[in-house]
This record gives C-alpha cells, structure tokens and sequence, in this order.
C-alpha cells in the first residue's frame, strides 16, 4: 500500500514568514504544499493568489497543489501554471465547462482536479472521473482554516472510493477540511490517499515537524479493532 500523502496548507501558516514555514514542512516530509486561492465570491474570505505561488516556486521543489476557490477559475489557468503551480483544482460548483476546464488544464502540463463541497452530489463528478487525476473532497465548507470536520465527509469518501474503482481509475483522493490526528485515520480507512491539513500542522503547539509526523502516525494507524486498514488493498 502507498503512504497517504500529505499535504499542508498554507493558509494556517504565518504569511511573515512564508517560506521558512515551507521549507520546515518538507523538511518534515510533506508530500505537497497546499495553497488555498480564494476570491470573496466563491467563498466569503480572499486568501493570496498567483504572486504567492510564484514566489514559493524557488523556495520549494514539492508540487503546489493549488486549490482554486474561485470564479471563473478558467480565466486564471495560464497564469498559474507560469506562476509554477503543478496541480490546479476546481470547483465542480462553479465550472459550467468543467470538461473544457480540465482538458485546459492537462494541456498546460499540469495534473488536474475537481473539488466538491459537502452538500454537492458525488453524481456531478460521474461523466468527468475518467478525465481527472484527482478528487478533492471538501470535510468542511470551503472558506476558512481551523473548521470542524464534517462526518458525512466519511460515507461520501467511500461512495467516492467505489465509483473510482468501478471505472479502474488512479485518481488520487484528497481531504481537505478539519483533519487533524482524530480524523486522519478514518479519513484514510475510507480511502483517503492524501489529507489536506492547515490548522493541525501549522498552529500546532508542538511545531510542524512533529505535528507532520503525529499526523502520519494516526493516518497509518489501523482503524480501531482491526490489525489492518479497513480499505482495500489498492488504496494508494
Ligand atoms: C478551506 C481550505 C482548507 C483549509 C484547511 O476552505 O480549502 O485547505 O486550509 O484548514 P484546516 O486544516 O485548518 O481545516
Ligand atoms: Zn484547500
């Protein structure tokens, strides 16, 4: 089975001191660097934009995931792949074209993925799920750090998990939203392959190094009363 992977977010970190917070998470061993777009329309909050990931691409060789929270996400594609962004996501939400989106988005060189807030049926992502390298399942609603963990967040997971397999996919299954070592195992057990953690990493009380590893730990650990994970054995 392939480690779930982890990918801190940077909207927990202290903006002052940006890249150092970067360099300590994959110093850590994270996986990917989280970065969280978000425009005061799709979601209340504005966060950062394009600068930021341009500014992050020398300080760190781990992909920057980026998660748009924005409208119109398609007018910004190109600009974040200059920027040097190696995955964009969408939201199903808010992308009409959706399809157009994602093949815009493959042809810029980069991985791409939809997000879908709680309340969105699984079923919109159906006819586009062969096309996407990733799923990215909001647990909380899309807008702020530090929010609590949906649980309906886990039944979606496992729906999700299925219509993946029955189409044969590879599509990696992100997390994003109150994650922190009490959710990371379950999250994972229902088949999870990469948590998005903001709030658990960044302002832990500990530091980031051992906040990353305490989070590992619980996202391996098997889900209580059984010797191994729940998931099948194809999880990633
Ligand atoms: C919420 C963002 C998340 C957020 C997660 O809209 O998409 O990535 O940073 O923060 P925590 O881990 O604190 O819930
Ligand atoms: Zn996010």
């Amino acid at each position: 089975m392939t480690p779930v992977k982890i990918a801190p977010s940077i909207l927990a970190a202290d903006f002052a001191r940006l890249g150092e917070e970067v360099v300590q998470a994959q110093q850590a061993g994270a996986d990917w660097i989280h970065v969280d777009v978000m425009d005061g329309r799709f979601v209340p909050n504005i966060s950062i934009g394009v600068p930021v990931v341009k500014s992050l691409r020398p300080v760190t060789d781990l992909p920057l995931d980026v998660h748009l929270m924005i409208v119109e996400p398609e007018r910004y594609l190109e600009a974040f792949a200059e920027a040097g962004a190696d995955r964009l996501t969408v939201h199903v939400e808010i992308s009409p074209h959706l399809h157009r989106t994602v093949q815009r988005i493959h042809q810029l060189g980069l991985k791409a993925g939809v997000a879908i807030n709680p309340a969105t049926p699984l079923g919109f992502l159906e006819e586009i799920l062969p096309d996407l390298d990733l799923v990215l399942l909001m647990s909380v609603n899309p807008g702020f750090g530090g929010q609590e963990f949906i649980p309906s967040a886990l039944d979606r997971l496992r729906r999700l998990r299925r219509m993946i397999e029955e189409i044969g996919g590879e599509t990696e299954v992100e997390v994003d939203g109150g994650i922190d070592p009490s959710t990371a195992g379950p999250v994972v057990a229902a088949g999870a392959t990469v948590l998005v953690a903001g709030s658990a990493i960044f302002r832990s009380p500990h530091g980031v190094a051992q906040a990353l590893h305490g989070l590992r730990t619980a996202a391996q650990a098997p889900p209580v009363g059984q010797g191994t994970h729940s998931g099948d054995s194809k999880s990633r």
